[in-house]
């Protein structure tokens, strides 16, 4: 088992990594709470999970004395809505005895369950203890740690939503066996963009394991998670409401959110939109000198060898280009994006122009290209 602490003051909290763990959830819950008997525990997942984890994640709370209970949601991105937030809310409100501000939230499931659980457990009654209990390798790797909270909105992606971070988070890598291949090569893809803005050593990791890692090998998997853990604490430790170096972990998505919204959420997966996105800034980072070509070749077979997209068809850049200048982390009009910086290192580049970004889908055989 490895223990990752995310350093932040009073609101410092531990990430325990390892097999077997699941079962061991109310242990876990009981000591964030030194001397407190049970209590209300709230478990809210999504529908595929609560059918897999539910009695075990509820059996294990019960036999600490929890009074347990569980809410379930839709599964799937379209559940990321208001709609649904006030649904939940309406649930846990109309439990008797009533919740107090003595219940903790549990959110077990992928990103989708983590980002809903944690608003609904920032906002109830002002603000409800959260703990994340990641299963998919996306969550265990990014959303479980950095108290991002969000939903929807026909707007846009994530709009509402607001900084919480939870008291603990447990991450049971069992829970990766029933977890699609695809679903796994998503959380592959923010692990190899972790490793190109912070950490080659990562990448080096993950190119000598790829068949342990594919095949969700409890050891592999685990050194693996850790090691991604720790990155994104030391980034949210540094800057945790993401006014300057945490921006860096959106390398690879301005361009994969503005795929994922002109394909359509529901066809192209999270990190499937970020790997193309990927290789279109690091073919921007090398057309600006930043990345030796060597550099973004390994990168991309990388990608290419754990199964995510490195070029799609029917993939219009003058259109992903107007996407992108909607983008919410833009500043002054501009185009902002995270370039790499040789690997292992990132920087944030202002004024990408429309005529760079056109050259590098396009002529320099991004494949990112119309049909
Ligand atoms: P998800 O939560 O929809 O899970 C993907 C699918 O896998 C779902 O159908 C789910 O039911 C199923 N599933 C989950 N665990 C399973 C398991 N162990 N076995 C079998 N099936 C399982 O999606 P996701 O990819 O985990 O997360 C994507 C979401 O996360 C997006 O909404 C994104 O915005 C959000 N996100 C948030 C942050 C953050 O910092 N808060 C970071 C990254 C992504
Ligand atoms: N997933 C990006 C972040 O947590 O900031």
């Amino acid at each position: 088992m490895e223990n990752v602490r995310v350093e932040l003051g009073p609101r410092s909290y531990d990430v325990r990594i390892g097999s077997g763990l699941l079962p061991r959830l109310g242990r876990f819950a009981l000591n964030l709470y030194a001397g407190r008997k049970g209590g209300r525990a709230v478990v809210i997942a999504d529908s595929t999970v609560a059918r897999l984890y539910g009695k075990s994640a509820l059996a294990s709370l019960a036999a600490v004395g929890f009074d347990s209970r569980l809410i379930r949601l839709r599964a799937g991105e379209s559940s990321k809505t208001l709609a649904t937030y006030g649904r939940l809310l309406d649930r846990l409100l109309s439990f008797r005895p009533p919740i107090d501000r003595s219940t903790l939230i549990v959110g077990l499931g992928g990103g989708v369950t983590l980002d809903m659980a944690g608003f609904v457990a920032a906002t109830a009654l002002r603000g409800l203890d959260f703990l994340a209990c990641p299963t998919t390798l996306l969550a265990d790797t990014d959303a479980a740690v950095g108290g991002k909270t969000a939903v929807n909105h026909r707007a846009g992606k994530n709009l509402i939503g607001v900084f919480q971070q939870p008291r603990g988070v447990l991450i049971d890598v069992d829970t990766l066996k029933t977890l699609p291949r695809r679903q796994i090569a998503n959380g592959l893809a923010e692990c190899v963009k972790h490793a190109v803005i912070r950490d080659e050593r990562l990448l080096a990791f993950i190119e000598s394991n790829v068949p342990a890692i594919l095949a969700c090998k409890p050891a592999a998997m685990t050194r693996l998670i850790a090691w991604n853990v720790k990155i994104k604490a030391a980034v949210v430790s540094a800057d945790e409401r993401e006014a300057g170096e945490r921006a860096h972990l959106n390398f690879g998505h301005t361009i994969g959110h503005a795929i994922e919204s002109a394909v359509g959420y529901d066809k192209i997966g999270h990190g499937e939109a970020v790997s193309l996105g990927m290789v279109a800034a690091c073919e921007l980072a090398v057309n600006r000198g930043l990345l030796s070509r060597e550099d973004a070749s390994r990168v991309h077979d990388l990608l290419e060898c754990l199964g995510l997209p490195v070029k799609r068809r029917g993939l219009n850049p003058a259109a992903l280009w107007r996407i992108m200048l909607r983008d919410k982390k833009n500043r002054g009009g501009k185009v902002r994006m995270v370039l790499p910086v040789g690997l292992g290192k990132a920087k944030i580049v202002d004024e990408i122009t429309k005529e760079e970004f056109l050259l590098c889908c396009v002529v320099h055989g991004i494949k990112i290209r119309e049909d």
